[in-house]
């Protein structure tokens, strides 16, 4: 066999010298306080039997889609799908793709176009990232939730850009900070500048909105908007992810995102999930409600054990403790997880050197003795 190229093992060697080399864990059976399974419903057993009956019910046996959308893979589900989630959400239409990855790769390759001009928040996903990278547009960073950076960096790009389309995207909740930007205010820039913003709602999904429609839609903002991205594998507990937008905006990304044309549809039982978790969801306040009050408990925590200063500010089911250095995060990691909670560093580069945090995913079904213990735990490591 030949010899592993020498340039990749440095790769490694270096990742392996700054604590940062990725290995895949195995099941702990610790308590979750680190997966995005927000609502519980990855384990919901309603969820599960009523993806089944709706199987059942429509005479749907086959295990896979067998082929892409535009050629065999279109199966009924999709339809009916993609019509309750304009409703769900309040969208003119709907698109489903196979992950939230492969919807901002899509999007960002294909809608931007050559002459046009895309802005960043520099703490995007790195699926928006990797989508802009293979566009043509030019694109910038503007500083992390800073309107009025964005605002004048507008301006500047407009004086020599007349004809240009201007893009701007960030997230309504930042999955490694858990913050958000001031939606309100970003809203009212793209207005006034003639921008088209794009919300990523991957972390704002079942947690925000009356019955979980997402951040924008908790704060009527959903029309004023170009396109949302939604997905289905965080706080939904399934899999894969819908573009939502115009009827225009759908058919364009049906002829032009390459990473919605090119690849095999999902299989029936992954739609039917989502379907499911969607009528559970309009069914239900349940789990929503329970994620909310411990939302609530862990911040007055947060405050009864003087943590609150090591923490990013956040109102969503995300929670980050700043701990300097990939070695000192891995550490207190390990100290947590020998104490029985699954709480996950992350590390540079995932996130910037100097930022380096645990990060706390809280869910429905963590109980307040877990909460109370783990910033116990957490407050003795300081
Ligand atoms: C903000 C954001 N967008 C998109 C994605 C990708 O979604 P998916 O896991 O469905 O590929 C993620 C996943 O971590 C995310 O955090």
């Amino acid at each position: 066999m030949m010899e592993f190229p020498k340039k990749l093992t440095a790769k490694l060697t270096e990742r392996q010298a700054n604590n940062a080399l990725r290995k895949l864990p195995v099941p702990n059976g610790l308590i979750d306080l680190s997966s995005n399974d927000y609502l519980g419903f990855a384990k919901n057993d309603t969820i599960f039997k009523n993806a089944a009956s709706i199987l059942d019910k429509k005479g749907i046996t086959a295990n896979g889609a067998t082929g892409s959308r535009l050629l065999t893979g279109n199966n009924g589900l999709y339809g009916e799908l993609e019509d309750l989630l304009s409703d769900f959400f309040g969208s003119g239409s709907a698109l489903v793709f196979n992950s939230g990855y492969d919807a901002n790769i899509g999007f960002f390759s294909a809608v931007p176009q050559r002459t046009d001009v895309v802005f960043y928040d520099e703490l995007v996903h790195a699926s928006i990232r990797d989508g802009i990278g293979l566009g043509r547009a030019q694109s910038y960073k503007f500083k992390h939730n800073a309107v009025k950076d964005l605002s004048r960096q507008i301006d500047r790009v407009r004086e020599s850009k007349m004809d240009s389309d201007i893009y701007v995207v960030t997230e309504s909740v930042f999955s490694m900070d858990g913050d958000s930007p001031d939606l309100e205010a970003l809203v009212a820039t793209c207005e006034t500048k003639g921008a088209y913003l794009v919300i990523d709602e991957a972390h704002a999904v079942g947690v925000f909105g009356k019955k979980g429609e997402g951040l924008m839609n908790e704060l009527q903002l959903q029309k004023k908007v170009f396109a949302r991205i939604v997905t289905f594998g965080k706080a939904m507990g399934c899999h894969g992810a819908a573009i939502l937008g115009s009827d225009s905006l759908k058919s364009y990304l049906v002829n032009f995102a390459r990473s919605f044309i090119y690849t095999t549809g999902m299989p029936p039982h992954s739609l039917a999930t989502i379907l499911s978790a969607c009528e559970h969801v309009s069914a239900t306040n349940k789990e929503q409600n329970q994620l909310r009050t411990n939302i609530d408990f862990f911040k007055s925590e947060l405050k009864a054990h003087n943590l609150e200063s090591h923490f990013i500010p956040s109102n969503s089911a995300v929670h980050c403790c700043l701990v300097e250095g990939n070695e000192k995060v891995k550490k207190w990691s390990q100290q947590l997880q020998e104490n029985g909670f699954d709480i996950k560093p992350i590390m540079s580069p995932t996130v910037p050197k100097g930022k380096e945090r645990l990060r706390f995913c809280l869910h429905s079904f963590n109980t307040e003795k877990e909460i109370s213990a783990v910033l116990l735990q957490l407050s003795n490591l300081f």
